[in-house]
């Protein structure tokens, strides 16, 4: 009998926006202060998309995850885009990037919308259609660019996110490596912990009521989140997550060569980290440089990490992501 058929990661890319704002640029623009942000986030500084969009990001880091991966854009039999920044409301971001990197006519494209746990949810889908013997080779993304979301005048929020994306290529194989177990979860009567109206918001032909001032109108459609209820329930999740994927997958925590944790807050990733009694130099931590980016925090840490070496074939990398839904996954891949 032949061996089952697994969704190999083959290759990995990023792409971070040229612009980067610092701990010390937000104190000129909110009362805040690189003291406080680092103390209670372990961010340092972020990246803004002043110039490119979401598709300018998305296809970059694809073009790169395709050229690690040795595989051209004519073999990809499927793309899935994780965003809630797409580039339009339609079509999708995948649409887009299939058209700029020139993916064959006919080739499914499509964006999921997970928040934070884009990325992760894009990958458990992508993994199931190449396990199952429907694509031979997908293209999996997460891009955000959360800046255009952000009220910019409200510390508790501007402090925490920024741009970029990252991708995989997917590939079928019958060998040990690739996604040995994923799982993905939601929680919709939690949705108002953490949310963004956006556009929607704008519409003349919705009642506002006679109480809310122009300047509550204007801020109505920017990102809200209850921080410390967001923080209790994210490593809440986070850790029953990974604990789901390391039983679907038959092993133990102790087995876990690098984990690689949506880049949110670094006290949340300690305290998740501590809950799995994992020695720090296991866990993945870029966000000093990146902020929270959303749905491409977890392919953007990857591909850092791979680029580093700390990723050897064999080994056990675990991906858990948290966000807005509320949504939250984890996955168990050899690599
Ligand atoms: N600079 C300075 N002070 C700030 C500030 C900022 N940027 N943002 C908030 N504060 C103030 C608050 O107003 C509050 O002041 P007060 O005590 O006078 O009322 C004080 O700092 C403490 O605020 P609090 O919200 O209790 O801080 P915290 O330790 O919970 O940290 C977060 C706040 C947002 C960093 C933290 O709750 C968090 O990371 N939550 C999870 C958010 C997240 O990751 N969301 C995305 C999930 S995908």
């Amino acid at each position: 009998m032949a061996a089952k058929l697994r969704a190999k990661i083959a290759g990995t890319g990023s792409y971070l926006p040229e612009k980067v704002l610092t701990n010390f640029d937000l104190e000129g623009m909110v009362e805040t202060s690189d003291e406080w942000i680092i103390t209670r986030t372990g961010i340092r500084e972020r990246r803004i998309a002043a110039t490119e969009s979401c598709t300018d990001m998305a296809a970059k880091a694809a073009e790169r995850a395709l050229k690690s991966a040795g595989v051209t854009a004519s073999e990809i039999e499927l793309v899935v885009v994780g965003t809630v920044t797409p580039e339009m409301s339609f079509p999708s971001t995948a649409c887009f990037v299939q058209s700029r990197l020139e993916i064959k006519t006919g080739v499914p494209a499509f964006d999921l919308s997970a928040a934070c746990s884009g990325f992760l949810y894009a990958l458990d889908v992508a993994e199931k259609y190449v396990a199952a013997g429907v694509a031979k080779k997908a293209l999996v993304i997460g891009v955000d660019r959360f800046s255009q979301l952000i009220d910019w005048s409200d510390r508790s929020t501007c402090v925490l996110f920024g741009d970029g994306a990252g991708a995989v290529v997917l590939s079928a194989t019958r060998g040990k490596s690739g996604v040995m177990a994923s799982n993905i979860h939601s929680d919709g009567r939690k949705w108002d912990m953490l949310y963004a109206p956006g556009e929607a918001a704008k519409t003349p032909f919705v009642e506002q009521g006679d109480q809310r001032s122009s300047d509550e109108e204007h801020r109505s459609q920017y990102l809200s989140m209850s921080g410390n209820e967001t923080f209790k329930v994210a490593v809440r999740t986070m850790v029953a997550s990974i604990k789901e994927a390391l039983k679907d997958a038959g092993i133990g925590a102790e087995e876990i060569k690098l984990l690689i944790p949506h880049q949110a807050n670094q006290r949340i990733i300690k305290a998740t980290r501590e809950r799995l009694k994992l020695p720090e130099e296991r866990v993945y931590m870029n966000l000093d440089k990146y902020g929270n980016t959303s749905a491409g925090s977890i392919p953007i840490a990857l591909d850092e990490a791979s680029r580093e070496g700390r990723l050897k074939r064999g080994d056990i990398v675990v991906f858990v992501a948290f966000g807005g839904g509320l949504t939250w996954s984890s996955a168990a891949v050899r690599w």
